[in-house]
């Protein structure tokens, strides 16, 4: 057993993730500071599923205030998995100063702490979209990614600059994960997946950006978990570690034919306005998924139809007032 902290753990990638572990008969300490990037109640929610669990044990705290990190909490913690952050790569657009400061500076006073605290390893949240419009594909971790087309983006990149600076100077391993538009059930609010699913049931139009041709290398959630939950391993058993990984899918799917999978799962008749493409927004992401392979036995295993139908069926049930 080992004591993991999980930041951002009412998210939802971290809400899964502490289950997960705590499965595993890990001890957990998660922190969040419910940013209001979307509903709070939504993460409440996801919180409550382990809240009372013996060996999880709940801060709420806003990381980028270095006071925060004084704490006790980090006592004894043998690994940080950092996914707290302000994610979504439009709003980032209207708010570069708040995406710096919940990402950059928060990812740094974490690495202060671990200096600090004699923590060595972090599994850190990193995302495709470092790879901006990069036109070669699949996206290798090789690729110069110093074009990127978002503040997010730019944050992301930032942070695993800085975590080499502190892998360089104090030893610290780390494991840059950078995730491919994740799903599943309980995906935040403003992701396409789940964003269509509700317009779908409240009977009203889709807005599809651009033609339909964009494409996303969507993960479903239990293989990002798998994907984490091999990095903390290779993190555990491996010293001297600064390592960038993918952890998509290997296989793009089409808006299009996202749209279509959700009209298909939903059983509702397809009713789709075209918009002009959104700046920021990349036309396609796609893993090269081989040094997680190698490195992490991570091996993606959902089928994209599968995991959209879960992802309905999850969303039906939180709402069933929606007709
Ligand atoms: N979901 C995806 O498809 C995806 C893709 C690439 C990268 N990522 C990254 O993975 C991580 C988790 O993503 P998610 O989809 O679960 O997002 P999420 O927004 O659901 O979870 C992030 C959590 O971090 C918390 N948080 C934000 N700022 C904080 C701060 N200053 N202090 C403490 N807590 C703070 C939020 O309240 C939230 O609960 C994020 O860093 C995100 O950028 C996600």
């Amino acid at each position: 057993m080992k004591k993991i902290l999980v930041t951002g753990c009412a998210g939802f990638i971290g809400s899964h993730l502490c289950e997960k572990l705590l499965a595993q008969g890990h001890e957990i300490v998660g922190i969040d500071n419910f940013d209001p990037f979307y509903d709070v109640s939504v993460k409440k929610r996801n919180l409550d599923n382990f809240l009372s669990h013996p060996n999880f044990s709940f801060i709420e705290a806003d990381l980028a205030e270095r006071e925060n990190l004084k704490d006790e909490f980090h006592e004894g913690v043998d690994l940080i998995v950092h996914l707290a952050g302000k994610a979504g790569v439009r709003p980032s657009i209207e708010d570069p100063t708040g995406y710096i400061r919940a990402n950059v500076t928060a990812t740094q006073n974490i690495l202060d702490m671990m200096k600090d605290r004699g923590i060595k390893k972090m599994a850190f949240a990193s995302s495709s979209s470092v790879y901006g419009n990069t036109k070669e594909t699949p996206f290798s971790e090789t690729m110069d990614v110093s074009n990127p087309i978002s503040p997010y983006a730019a944050t992301k990149k930032t942070c695993e600059l800085i975590n080499y600076t502190s892998h360089h100077l104090y030893g610290l391993d780390i494991v840059n994960m950078r995730f491919f538009t994740v799903f599943g059930p309980r995906q935040r609010p403003d992701l396409a997946i789940h964003k269509f699913t509700k317009l779908i049931r409240e009977g009203k139009e889709i807005p599809m950006f651009g033609d339909g041709s964009t494409a996303r290398d969507y993960t479903f959630i239990e293989d990002t978990l798998q994907g984490i939950t091999g990095a903390i391993d290779y993190l555990f058993q491996n010293t001297g570690v600064y390592e960038i990984v993918n952890l998509g899918n290997n296989q793009p799917v089409l808006l299009r034919d996202m749209i279509a999978a959700i009209y298909e799962a939903t059983g509702e008749k397809p009713n789709i306005k075209q918009l002009p493409m959104q700046p920021g927004d990349v036309d396609i992401t796609y893993a090269d998924i081989s040094k997680a392979q190698k490195l992490l036995g991570y091996q993606p295993k959902f089928d994209f139809k599968e995991g959209v139908k879960r992802f309905v069926e999850w969303f039906d049930k939180i709402n069933p007032s929606i007709p």
